[in-house]
């Protein structure tokens, strides 16, 4: 039998594309196996899948961190690891002319909250970092901490828009506000930016005239669940 990869999983919500990775696992078209499953959100379906496939979970809730950083945050609350200096220089996360102020309580805020799930994370050995459906952007700071070989990307991503169109957190809408005939979906690999990292894989779909949002999305979810599975064996083949 071929040698497995470990990969670890993150997400937000219903956990449709962790499914059909769990899946496509089992069924043997992914040689990885899954060590775990940790979302930013307390109680969502995702979580309850992973359990059923019997993948570890944990939570790093995201919203009471971020809520209490806005209230203010002590240099004693950010990891001892933090260079918000190099963090600045490295990040293309927000745009050059955003406010000081909020670029740094966005940053610091984010890596408080990034060294709780690399604690987390840190207790597994694993070859790649798949976000399914994982509805934060990451810091240079996670980033560096994961990818520690120079050269070699190690997160994923699914990103519903066919890049470098219609990059942000709702790609499926934007596709369909704009009258595009065409949607997709794109696997890549996250870098400092907002879905800009190197391409692995696409798949497009084609929009009639008649579709709605909710076909799009549809459409576009069931591409998904072919695509991240094909993907995430093309790593796990390189990689043996
Ligand atoms: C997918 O459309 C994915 O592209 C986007 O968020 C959605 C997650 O869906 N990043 P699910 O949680 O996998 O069902």
């Amino acid at each position: 039998m071929a040698d497995k990869i470990k990969i670890g999983t993150l997400i937000s919500g219903g956990g449709t594309n962790l499914q059909a990775i769990i899946d496509a696992c089992r069924a043997g078209r992914i040689d990885a196996e899954i060590l775990f499953t940790g979302s930013d959100t307390p109680g969502v379906k995702g979580l309850e899948r992973a359990e059923a496939a019997g993948i570890e979970t944990f939570v790093v809730d995201y919203d009471p961190i971020i809520r209490s950083c806005k209230k203010g945050i002590n240099d004693l609350d950010l990891p001892q690891d933090f260079d918000l200096a190099e963090i600045l220089e490295k990040q293309r996360l927000m745009p050059a002319d955003t406010a000081r102020e909020r670029v740094e309580l966005f940053l610091k805020s984010r890596a408080v909250a990034e060294k709780k799930l690399l604690d987390r994370i840190s207790a597994y050995d694993i070859d790649l970092l798949v976000l399914a459906g994982f509805m934060r952007v990451l810091t240079p700071y996670f980033i560096d901490r994961i990818n520690t070989r120079p050269g070699h990307h190690k997160i994923m991503n699914i990103h519903p828009a066919l890049l470098p169109a219609f990059p942000g957190t709702d790609g499926y809408g934007d596709t369909f506000r704009y009258g595009c005939k065409v949607g997709g979906c794109t696997v890549h690999f996250i870098d400092y930016g907002e879905d800009t990292g190197p391409i692995i894989g696409q798949k497009a779909f084609e929009i009639e005239d008649t579709d709605s949002l909710e076909d799009v999305k549809k459409k576009g979810l069931e591409k998904e669940w072919e695509l991240y599975p094909a993907c995430i064996q093309k790593f796990a083949r390189k990689k043996r």
